[in-house]
């Protein structure tokens, strides 16, 4: 969010007026950019993706695909869709068990590596320095691609300064582009930028109308990290597709609960990687840069926050 500042030189306010413009216009910006690879424009995504710029120069799809439960042939061939109705960014994790079917997905879609932005986490089991390097290196090997996007610790728990040092290296030796956190609270990912040589370019948590985390949202703006939001629709919990305070503000512009949500996500500078194993869905949770929810919108919506996670079981 702060680096799209930065590009456009547009206040936070701007964007969160005219996100539509605005994230056009810094995608547009964002092209010619070099990165730690050092290509200006080999590693660039579609022009049909919106685009954040990371802390390290590194540019990010703002709508992404989440892969939570999408497994084996399933797996693949939703993302083989996913790719084929124009998603860039790809969110997996060891501990989801599909490295394997992402990787598959990819390759029935022939599209170019290149054009890809490929997401995988390393699971607290592997935590540590040298099984952090060995648990890269098999998810890559799964994946069937030779380095990674984003590289995330998935939890913060046990050996972070030790997994975050492997993660250092893997940087440096140009195996993966950015390296980030997930599910870390301000202050635990205030404690790993103290320790860090490199500092995390995302932090993924929980986010969605239910559990706004407005507080983690300006911490993260105010130390240049990019909000992810996992679980964008709150899995469908509470009554997420049918709340009829959403479905009121998506009929003012012919939207779905599922648009809105991506959309005031999307004007907050929050990446999204919704699932859905339905290609009809993909391509309507694709369809939210063609309106813009108003003031008005924004303030009702702030007003569904319940301020407590809606996945007490993985607390
Ligand atoms: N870092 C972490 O700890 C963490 C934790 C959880 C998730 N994640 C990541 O975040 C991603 C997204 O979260 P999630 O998978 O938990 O849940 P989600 O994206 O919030 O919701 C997925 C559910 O929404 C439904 N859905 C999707 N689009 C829809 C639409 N347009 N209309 C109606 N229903 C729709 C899907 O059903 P259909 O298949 O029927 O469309 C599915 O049941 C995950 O896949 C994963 O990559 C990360």
């Amino acid at each position: 969010m702060k680096n799209l500042n930065k590009m456009d030189g547009i206040t936070r306010r701007k964007f969160l007026q005219t996100g539509a413009t605005f994230a056009a216009s810094a995608m547009l910006a964002g092209f010619g950019a070099s990165n730690v690879f050092g290509a200006a424009n080999k590693y660039l995504v579609s022009p049909s993706s919106q685009i954040v710029t990371l802390n390290n120069g590194v540019q990010m799809p703002i709508l992404g695909f989440g892969t939570l439960y999408l497994t084996g042939s399933v797996g693949e061939k939703c993302i083989a869709d996913a790719i084929s109705v124009g998603y860039r960014l790809f969110d997996t994790a060891t501990i989801y068990d599909n490295e394997d079917a992402v990787g598959a997905g990819i390759k029935r879609s022939g599209i170019n590596r290149e054009e890809l932005f490929v997401t995988s986490k390393v699971w607290v089991d592997d935590y540590g320095f040298e099984n952090t390097k060995k648990a890269f290196e098999t998810s890559l090997e799964k994946l069937g691609v030779d380095y990674l996007d984003l590289y995330l610790i998935h939890r913060p728990r046990g050996d972070v300064k030790g997994t975050w040092r492997a993660m250092e290296d893997l940087y440096r030796e140009n195996k993966i582009r950015a390296i980030g956190v997930s599910n870390f609270e301000p202050d635990q990912l205030t404690e790993l930028i103290e320790y860090c040589e490199i500092k995390p370019t995302v932090n993924q948590i929980e986010t969605h109308a239910f559990f706004q985390q407005p507080g983690a949202h300006e911490y993260l703006n105010q130390h240049d990290v990019q909000m992810q939001a996992w679980s964008p629709f709150a899995q469908g919990r509470n009554g997420h597709f049918t709340n009829e305070t959403l479905a009121e503000i998506g009929e003012k512009y012919n939207k779905t609960n599922a648009q809105v949500s991506l959309r005031w996500h999307y004007q907050r500078g929050i990446v999204t990687i919704p699932r859905t194993s339905q290609k009809a869905h993909m391509i309507e949770n694709r369809n939210i840069f063609d309106f813009e929810l108003d003031e008005s919108d924004m303030r009702t919506i702030a007003q569904l926050d319940l301020n407590t996670t809606q996945f007490p079981e993985w607390e």
